[in-house]
């Protein structure tokens, strides 16, 4: 690999094809994703559903069962792991213990023959502001900093593409954050491709420029983040990625500009372009924070959607926002998120409520209803990063 500043880019990885299949389980069906040079991708999707798997099949830990790696234009199926000019940090960022800071970020380069290998290495410790503690063993660090230096062993070798398996989920909240900014902020300073896989919803919106949801071993869409968020295709991405109030019901009505659905009697307008369907059976949406809670039945007006009234059943107060949950006949349950403007509740548990949104926020699904089955509540992100958490910890308490 070049030596150099660590300014060098990144390049594209192209995965052509791909399925995978162990024996008796095919976790990857069909996969074909492209990812541009020296852009940060997020790879996002419940337990279970193939990131890992796809990330062990860039870095050459496992064979495809059909299809091709492509990184940079070049061909890699064949080449092994070793070949790959590609470095993963794994959620377990094993560093050896014996060894300082400073010669754990060495490591690589000197077996590599690589010019300069602690220059180099002092400089990755730069970057992620640890160069003070270079001395220092492992075991002398916070795990928030010894996952910095398994960040800087992977950087300092300037792989083409950096792989990283949720690096950050064993951290607390806050240092979750933190080491989101910065890991952001490295992969703009030294333009490398980086794939991040993640549970959390929230990490990947904030640092990728594009980001995949994959569901059973397929992306189901893939943008970026406000893109996927403002105008999500099917119900698993509306509700994983967020939350939405999702509807059902047949289109009566077409115009050039928009779609009306008959949600039990109830007619919502959804502007055409922002509908994947436009007949037959459908389902509609609208995310929480787009929704007005209203005390008194507004005007009928053909620009803002109205359901209601509904009665509140349970108001959540979450700091910045509110969280009401209401029931309306005939519809279901409906969940509308509201600014902390004023001081106290809008409106109690109990109160007889309207909703209203604007038009234009409405989404349309490509789904076919029939064949989307409800979402389940209990793998939402949170609790899967949790669940995740908890694993990691008891595993780290075995050991
Ligand atoms: N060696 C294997 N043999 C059989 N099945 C496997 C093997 N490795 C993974 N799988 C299965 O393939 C599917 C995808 O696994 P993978 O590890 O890629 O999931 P993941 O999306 O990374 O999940 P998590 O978020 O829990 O880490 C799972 O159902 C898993 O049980
Ligand atoms: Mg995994």
């Amino acid at each position: 690999m070049a030596s150099g500043a660590f300014a060098e880019s990144g390049a594209d990885l192209e995965l052509v094809g791909i399925q995978k299949r162990f024996p008796g389980f095919t976790a990857i069906e069909h996969l074909d994703l492209t990812i541009p040079a020296g852009s940060f991708f997020a790879l996002l999707g419940p337990s279970g559903c193939g990131k890992t798997t796809t990330l062990r099949l860039v870095a050459g830990l496992e064979d495809p069962t059909e299809g091709r790696v492509l990184i940079g234009g070049k061909d890699v199926t064949k080449l092994k792991p070793y070949q790959r000019p590609v470095n993963t940090v794994f959620q377990s960022y094993a560093l050896f213990p014996h060894m300082t800071v400073l010669e754990n970020v060495a490591f690589g380069l000197r077996r590599r023959h690589i010019a300069d290998p602690l220059g180099k290495a002092h400089e990755a410790l730069r970057l992620v502001e640890l160069d003070h503690l270079a001395t220092r063993k492992p075991q002398q660090l916070s795990g928030g900093q010894q996952q910095r230096v398994a960040l800087a062993r992977a950087v300092v070798n300037r792989p083409a593409l950096l792989l990283l398996d949720e690096p950050l989920g064993a951290l607390d909240l806050k240092l979750r954050r933190q080491m989101q900014l910065e890991l952001k902020s490295i992969q703009e300073e030294v333009g490398l491709t980086f794939v991040h896989v993640t549970h959390d919803q929230e990490e990947a919106m904030t640092m990728a420029d594009t980001v995949a949801v994959m569901n059973k071993g397929e992306i189901e869409q893939l943008g970026a983040p406000q893109e996927l968020y403002e105008l999500p295709r099917t119900a698993f991405v509306a509700n994983f990625l967020g939350q939405s109030n999702l509807f059902t019901g047949k289109v009566t009505g077409t115009t050039s500009s928009a779609i009306t659905v008959d949600i039990e009697g109830v007619k919502i307008i959804v502007p055409s372009k922002r509908a994947q369907r436009h007949t037959g059976e459908v389902t509609v949406g609208v995310r929480p924070e787009k929704l007005h809670l209203l005390l008194k039945a507004p005007k009928v007006d053909s620009s803002v959607n109205v359901l209601g009234p509904g009665r509140i059943i349970d108001v959540s107060f979450s700091g910045v926002s509110t969280q009401y949950i209401l029931t309306i006949p005939g519809i279901g349950k409906v969940t509308v998120f509201q600014q902390n403007m004023s001081s106290g509740p809008l409106a109690h548990e109990g109160s007889e409520v309207w909703v209203s949104w604007d038009v234009e926020h409405g989404f349309g699904l490509a789904d076919e209803p029939a064949a989307s089955p409800k979402f389940s509540a209990d793998t939402d992100t949170a609790t899967i990063a949790l669940q995740k958490k908890q694993a990691l910890m008891s595993e780290l308490e075995e050991a």
